[in-house]
């Protein structure tokens, strides 16, 4: 058996350490902290936890769980309801994991991504015990080639006590040269990241550590989860439309030249269908400076109108899977995969100007950001890569449909009910409506430019109300701080933000 991976496994000795998923399983010891390769649903171990669950029905085990962020296959769904995870971190999308979590059953730490290996490699939280990397080979010096994504597993492997590897043959071999390891010095000799342009290659091609720290070889072959994005509505081409036309009026002021500036584009439909708009329009020779690389990415390489898309994994879906990785060599001198910390890194972000393009829940009428926490308590996925970007890129760009719920909730609101992004750190609010451009706004003005082009009625009439009664309290920012969350308030009680003399009329429009 191991005579057929020489390929993967090329350092000879390190064959020896191939065995099951149960037994890699069987070094993780009650209380460890565990890291895990995976980055919203790409390159995630998908052997090893598995079998760690299955343990955990006979033994019951809790560990604390990091990884790059979202995990495919169902591992967090499964290790959720074998009572495995006691603290998760960074991020994650599971509906299982999110019950748990909102229950307070699994404490789950909502992380900037680029910060969760700075954290451990100063460390300021609880050490890794063991790391479980995807890799496509193990090279001869025994360096860990990942898979498709980086995210933190570099850094997992280099500061875990001992390293299990997930060869995974249905990961093709033609993914090696795809990824750029850079790994940023020990304080007090931190140096800048060399990173001058999103095409720059400052590291190695594979994780490097001391061989002998790889306990364990575990051979899987299972593809990574596909991406569950839907495709673009009328609401979302709405949305990427209002955003063209944006950059044509920035071009058309000098501000932008029609390469624009490197762009980030966070997961999710929206994001997707904002990066395909951008096949329809006059913008040529774009880059992309991004952490998750989607369908659109590939649309946009196959219309010529990307020249390069740096990332930190690849996310796709079925059709487009088959279609990218049966075909890799064609995008691959265009593609490099970073560690999250790189991806993500606010010195890099501020220095290639990116725009900056993520997914609000809701928005208020200042310009504060709600993308994690629905009614303000319960948490949906995490801040993921937002805040890394948001906060330093040239423009951020938060978009949303301007309802929710069938029209049960505006997503622009008097004030919202957790903020993840601050109105310091928001240049632009979009919705299927409009386009509010708040650069070089003051509140008051930003609450006008939110209200009239973003919201749905009869919420618009209702903000405007709202804005009315606040203006007569004054203030720098005004409120009637005792009707601010009021929205919420009813939609909790109600199942509706509308009024019951609004919902009534708003029940018999549509049955008229
Ligand atoms: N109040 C309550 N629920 C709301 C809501 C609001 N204001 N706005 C949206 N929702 C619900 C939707 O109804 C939907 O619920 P469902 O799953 O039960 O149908 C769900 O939230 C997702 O909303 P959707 O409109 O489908 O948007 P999306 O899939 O693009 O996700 C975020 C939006 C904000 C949840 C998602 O982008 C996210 O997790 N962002 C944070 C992380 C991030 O930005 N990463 C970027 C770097 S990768």
């Amino acid at each position: 058996m191991h005579e057929a991976h020489h390929d993967r496994i090329r350092h000879p000795l390190l064959r020896e350490r191939v065995t099951s998923a149960a037994a890699a399983a069987a070094l993780i010891e009650d209380g460890m902290t565990i890291g895990m390769s995976g980055f919203t649903r790409a390159g995630d171990a998908k052997a090893v936890p598995l079998a760690l669950a299955e343990r955990a029905r006979l033994d019951p085990l809790k560990i604390t769980l990091m990884t790059g962020a979202s995990l495919g296959s169902d591992v967090d769904k499964v290790l959720t309801e074998a009572g495995v995870l006691a603290r998760r971190m960074p991020f994650q999308s599971d509906p299982t994991l999110r019950a748990a979590i909102n229950r307070g059953d699994v404490m789950f730490i909502d992380q900037h991504l680029s910060e969760t290996v700075e954290l451990l490699r100063s460390g300021q939280i609880a050490p890794i015990d063991i790391a479980i990397i995807e890799a496509i080979a193990i090279t001869d010096s025994g360096a860990i080639i990942p898979t498709t994504s980086v995210g933190n597993s570099a850094s997992f492997a280099i500061l875990a006590d001992k390293v299990i590897v997930e060869i995974n043959l249905a990961q093709s071999l033609a993914l090696e040269g795809l990824h750029d390891i850079f790994i940023p010095k020990h304080r007090p000799h931190r140096e800048p990241i060399p990173l001058m342009s999103p095409s720059d290659r400052i590291g190695t091609t594979a994780i490097m550590i001391p061989p002998e720290k790889i306990a364990a070889i575990v051979i899987t072959e299972k593809c990574d989860s596909s991406s569950s994005i839907l495709p673009a509505d009328a609401d979302t081409a709405a949305i990427a439309a209002h955003l063209v036309a944006f950059f044509e009026r920035e071009v058309a002021r000098g501000r932008l030249t029609e390469r624009l500036l490197p762009i980030q584009a966070g997961i999710g439909t929206i994001a997707n269908a904002v990066m395909s708009g951008f096949i329809d329009s006059p913008f040529t020779h774009l880059t992309m400076y991004s952490e998750v690389l989607q369908d659109s990415t590939f649309d946009l390489f196959d219309a010529g109108k990307l020249d390069f898309a740096s990332g930190s994994s690849i996310t796709l879906s079925a059709a487009k899977g088959a279609q990218v990785f049966g075909d890799i060599e064609r995008y691959k001198d265009r593609l490099v995969l970073r560690p999250q910390e790189v991806s993500n890194h606010p010195e890099v972000v501020r220095r290639l100007g990116i725009i900056a393009i993520n997914t609000a829940l809701e928005a208020d009428i200042y310009g504060n950001v709600n993308s994690t926490h629905v009614g303000g308590t319960h948490m949906m996925n995490g801040i993921g890569g937002s805040g890394d970007f948001a906060r330093n890129a040239y423009l951020a760009v938060f978009a949303t449909k301007s309802l929710a719920k069938g029209g049960k909730v505006s997503s622009i609101v008097p004030m919202v009910s957790h903020v993840d992004h601050n109105e310091h750190d928001v240049d632009i609010i979009v919705t299927e409506l409009g386009l509010a451009d708040l650069r070089g706004l003051a509140p008051r003005e930003r609450a006008q430019v939110i209200i009239d082009n973003c919201v749905a009625e009869p919420y618009r009439q209702m903000l405007r109300d709202y804005v009315a009664a606040a203006t007569l309290r004054g203030g720098h920012t005004p409120h009637v701080l005792e009707e601010a969350l009021s929205w919420h308030v009813r939609y909790a009680a109600t199942g509706s933000m509308l009024p019951a003399s609004a919902a009534s009329a708003a029940s018999a429009a549509s049955a008229a």
